[in-house]
């Protein structure tokens, strides 16, 4: 008699991958053979924002890696690693509907044999400031896996969301100090249609969170509109955006704060390439947000997120 075939818990046409070993296998197979390798690093939980990245990778690469670990290394001990949302199978299908060739998912003991590890990447300076001031040790906890993962795959392209700015960036640089061979590629910031930039955490919200929770992006373009006014310091812009974030219910202030766009460090001045990150609680729920702002005399251009305008008042 013939077996009735088992119905896999998941339809997905993408293959996925556990082990270190086969997936190192498989992506030194598909060099050899002339594919360009590209890699999506995420955490899984996937939304439009990391769909984007996907997106990305499958127009320029032939073999698109996308990868799936809660990193318990970037995590604070009183962060949110044991409730971090999860949902593999919804992730498969959306890996799928993305033309995905690959989805690496392994477990924390296949990715640190030995936990925490004792070897980590640390990019200096850069991880300070910012959510690094916020979350000591988190970066080094990115830096670290990041590297493990294109040593694994041996990208030619990885792909990154400029939501996570100072990430982008420290990550820009470990690849630059490190002469690594892969070329990082900073993606647009993907929102809901209310500002709210994607997030996973933004499951995490109450209902009357999730409402409030727009007002992130009201305050970084109240912020913008200062600078597009005319407004040159730094301090000034902060106060500006700070007080329309007190008004918020719901919101408290992690930081805000006006860095320069490549080292991460805070500028007194506003001028060159600088990012207006801001960082609240809503609720318990930690959010993030930036705006690019780059100043060239009187000329003054904004990247909400999805590229350069140049906005008048
Ligand atoms: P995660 O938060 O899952 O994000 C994975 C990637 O998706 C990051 O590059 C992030 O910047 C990007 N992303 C998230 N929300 C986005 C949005 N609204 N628009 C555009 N891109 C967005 O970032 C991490 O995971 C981890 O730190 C990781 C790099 C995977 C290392 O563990």
């Amino acid at each position: 008699m013939v077996e009735p075939a088992i119905e896999p818990a998941t339809q997905s046409a993408v293959e996925v991958i556990a082990s270190m070993r086969a997936l190192r296998v498989r992506c030194d197979q598909a060099r050899a053979d002339g594919a360009r390798v590209g890699v999506v690093p995420t955490m899984g939980f996937l939304h439009e924002g990391h769909r984007s990245l996907m997106r990305a990778a499958r127009a320029a690469c032939d073999l698109v890696v996308v990868t799936i670990f809660v990193n318990p290394l970037q995590f604070g001990p009183n962060e949110d690693l044991d409730r971090y949302p999860r949902d593999l199978d919804a992730d498969l299908v959306a890996c799928a509907s993305e033309g995905v060739d690959l989805v690496f998912a392994p477990s924390v003991s296949e990715l640190y044999p030995t936990y925490p590890p004792i070897t980590s990447v640390r990019v200096a300076s850069m991880t300070d400031s910012l959510c690094g001031a916020s979350r000591p040790g988190h970066f080094d906890g990115v830096t670290t896996v990041v590297a493990k993962l294109f040593g694994i795959i041996g990208p030619a392209h990885a792909y990154f969301g400029r939501k996570d700015a100072q990430q982008l960036a420290i990550i820009q640089r470990m690849t630059e100090d490190l002469q690594l061979p892969v070329a990082v590629v900073g993606c647009p910031l993907v929102r809901e249609a209310d500002g709210l930039a994607k997030s996973s955490r933004n499951a995490y919200l109450s209902e009357d969170e999730r409402a409030d929770a727009p007002g992130i992006f009201s305050a970084l373009r109240e912020g913008a509109r200062a600078v597009v006014g005319g407004m040159r310091r730094a301090d000034d812009l902060v106060t500006v955006v700070s007080e329309h974030l007190a008004g918020i219910a719901n919101v408290r202030i992690d930081y805000v704060e006006v860095v320069n766009a490549r080292t991460m460090r805070a500028v007194a001045a506003l001028d060159g390439d600088v990012v207006l990150a801001v960082a609240v609680f809503c609720g318990a729920t930690r959010l993030i947000d930036n705006l690019a702002i780059s100043i060239d005399g009187p000329a003054v251009r904004i990247d909400y997120g999805d590229g350069w305008v140049a906005p008048t008042l």
